[in-house]
């Protein structure tokens, strides 16, 4: 989605905004724009496309203390230089960026047309902003942008400038992520804290509803009432080399093989000397899981494969019925939810508008919100009860992949966590679990070790547009999750199936040489499997199967065989995936595509 950037210093604020730029750049987008006060005069650069046409028509000698610039994700108007942000006012004396929707654009739009006769450029919504705060403005930019904020309903991240205010940056944001970041003589605003991250460690996390001034010295947050509001700094602890790419192709790559690091972090920091599971934010007792008969988990996308592991995983160890829903399904079916229900958001980014709407619908409706994100500080953590950090680092790629595995080992803490807590899980098969758990980072490594099997499979198989992925159990789970990463960044048309339900319509489509991900890791339903692989093959297809070691036997069916290192089946699925991300990553990349940032795609979806 859209990313947002701003400057107010003593440099030369081009370089930092398009810098700030690139590094939003996984966000997805399909526009870029900058917009600066030189000489008290604002001067506006935009391109449709990637940031590098943006570049070829800046002037070299642009200089300006003071600017804004943004990626634009299309939602309202094509992709086209006119759309792109920034967008100003007739007169271009405030130039605004935005991110998120205003809901009531068209209503304000009438009324500035008609009774104010103020022409449009564009078709967005935010155009609306630039010309409501120039209605309002009488030489003080933060009160002009109180007022014109007054009218607006919707999502917003905002950066706003003006000729006359050369020093000075104004920004607010509701339900669309927005920080500050602290220089010496200089500070910023940005959507993301990858965008600053060569500048400063020391943040401002804004907070709905919450308005920030910025001057080169000073940035001073208010709320909605105009009080001042006081904010900790936050310092980044992660590294710079974290959102760089440290020598890999790309950063789905680098990040696929950074799992082990990201599941042992999120291990780790949870065990203490005596392998108990201490989780810092979560503040469910003995007491409240008594009163829970319910568990629902939503999320959107890859965050929603990993709560229908999650689901069964609590179902397993803390014996306690789970439902599982998308977010854009659960908000408008008026779900059975109350006090008794423990509802879990899953979000990587912490900012998907339909999983935020969610946690506040079962909130209404009496629930108790944990939550399982990666970015800290973000709206769904802020706005949760419990809250779970999947220690992943930032993730990039807009492909979710490390932030998938770490969600996982979230939930099989949780659940192990759940199951001690209503004790309906025994001490010996907790430490079993545990036992188990700790040497997942190991065994993907083993995984990783092997990646070139799966580089060589993808040269075989990438030009192959009949691909279905198939399992039970948890690997019908990871059959979806394997199949919607090759989709978003192969663009591969594939499918993803319960293998039991194969027959009851989808084997009419398997013909000679269709393409089939068989993920039979699980110990019980392995001869199902087996069964199955057997039916496809008998019908032409060619079958890529991954399973466990020991499970030798299946060389004799299928084509191929990854096996993954022996373990639990409950746990394999952290091993399991791992082959297909490799598998969506070289098809992708032998396709000639943008792996890290695919077509259409966002990497936080924060509008419906
Ligand atoms: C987008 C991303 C996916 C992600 C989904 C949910 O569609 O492209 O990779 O799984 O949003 O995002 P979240 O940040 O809530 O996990």
């Amino acid at each position: 989605m859209c990313g947002i950037v701003g400057y107010v210093g003593t440099n030369n604020a081009v370089p930092y905004l398009l810098e700030g730029l690139s590094k939003l750049e996984y966000r997805g987008y399909d526009s870029a724009g900058i917009a600066v006060n030189v000489n008290q005069q604002l001067q506006i650069f935009k391109a449709k496309g990637r940031l590098k046409n943006l570049e070829t028509i800046l002037d070299t000698s642009l200089s300006s203390v003071v600017g804004i610039g943004h990626t634009r994700w299309a939602t309202h108007g094509a992709p086209s230089d006119v759309n792109a942000h920034p967008h100003a006012n007739e007169s271009q004396t405030i130039a605004v960026i935005h991110n998120g929707i205003i809901e009531n654009y068209m209503e304000i739009k009438e009324w500035l047309t008609h009774d104010k006769h103020v022409s449009f450029k564009s078709e967005t919504d935010s155009e609306v902003i630039a010309h409501l705060i120039d209605y309002y403005y009488e030489g003080d930019l933060l009160d002009a942008v109180y007022k014109a904020v007054d009218r607006m309903e919707g999502a917003y991240a905002i950066g706003v400038i003006a000729k006359d205010e050369p020093n000075r940056l104004v920004a607010v944001r509701k339900d669309s992520p927005l920080i500050v970041g602290l220089g010496e003589n200089e500070n910023f605003i940005a959507s993301d804290i990858p965008a600053l991250l060569k500048y400063t460690r020391n943040m401002l996390l804004i907070e709905n509803d919450e308005f920030v001034d910025l001057t080169k010295d000073e940035v001073k947050i208010y709320n909605s009432l105009k009080q001042p509001v006081k904010r900790d700094i936050y310092e980044v602890t992660w590294d710079i080399d974290s959102a760089e790419k440290e020598g890999f192709e790309h950063f789905t790559l680098k990040e696929i093989f950074e799992q082990p690091k990201g599941v042992k972090e999120t291990i780790l920091r949870r065990l203490n000397a005596k392998d108990e599971i201490v989780l810092e934010g979560v503040h469910l007792t003995k007491e409240i899981l008594e009163g829970i008969n319910k568990v629902y988990i939503v999320a959107c996308g890859t965050a929603y494969h990993a709560g229908l592991v999650g689901r069964r995983a609590i179902e397993q160890f803390a014996k306690i019925p789970v439902e599982c829903d998308v977010a854009s399904e659960f908000r408008y079916r008026d779900p059975f939810v109350d006090e008794h229900t423990l509802f879990i958001a899953v979000s990587q980014s912490g900012e998907t508008l339909d999983t935020l709407q969610s946690l506040r619908e079962a909130k209404r409706k009496g629930a108790r919100v944990l939550s399982i994100v990666n970015v800290v500080g973000s709206s769904v953590a802020r706005e949760s009860d419990d809250l779970l950090y999947t220690w992943a680092g930032p993730e990039i790629g807009v492909a979710s992949t490390k932030a998938y595995t770490t969600q996982l080992t979230a939930f099989y803490l949780l659940a192990l966590f759940m199951g001690q807590l209503n004790g309906k899980l025994s001490d010996a098969r907790y430490h079993e679990v545990i036992k188990e758990l700790k040497l997942m980072p190991e065994k993907i490594e083993r995984v990783l070790a092997k990646s070139p099997e799966i580089q060589k499979l993808a040269a075989s198989q990438f030009n192959n547009e009949k691909v279905f992925f198939m399992g039970r159990g948890i690997d019908c789970d990871l059959a979806y999750e394997g199949s919607l990463k090759l989709k978003e960044i192969s663009y591969i048309n594939s499918f993803a199936i319960a293998a039991g339900e194969l027959k009851h319509g989808t084997i009419a489509l398997i013909e000679d040489d269709t393409f089939i991900v068989a993920l039979a890791s699980q110990s019980n339903l392995y001869d199902k499997m087996v069964s199955n692989i057997k039916e496809v093959k008998a019908r032409g297809a060619h079958v890529f199967a991954i399973a466990k070691e020991g499970s030798e036997q299946l060389e004799k069916t299928a084509d191929e065989v990854f096996y993954v290192p022996n373990t639990m089946d409950e746990l394999v699925s952290i091993l399991a995936v791992i082959p297909t991300q490799l598998l969506a990553y070289y098809v992708s990349a032998l396709r000639g595509n943008d792996v890290d940032k695919p077509r259409n795609l966002a990497k936080s979806v924060t509008v419906e």
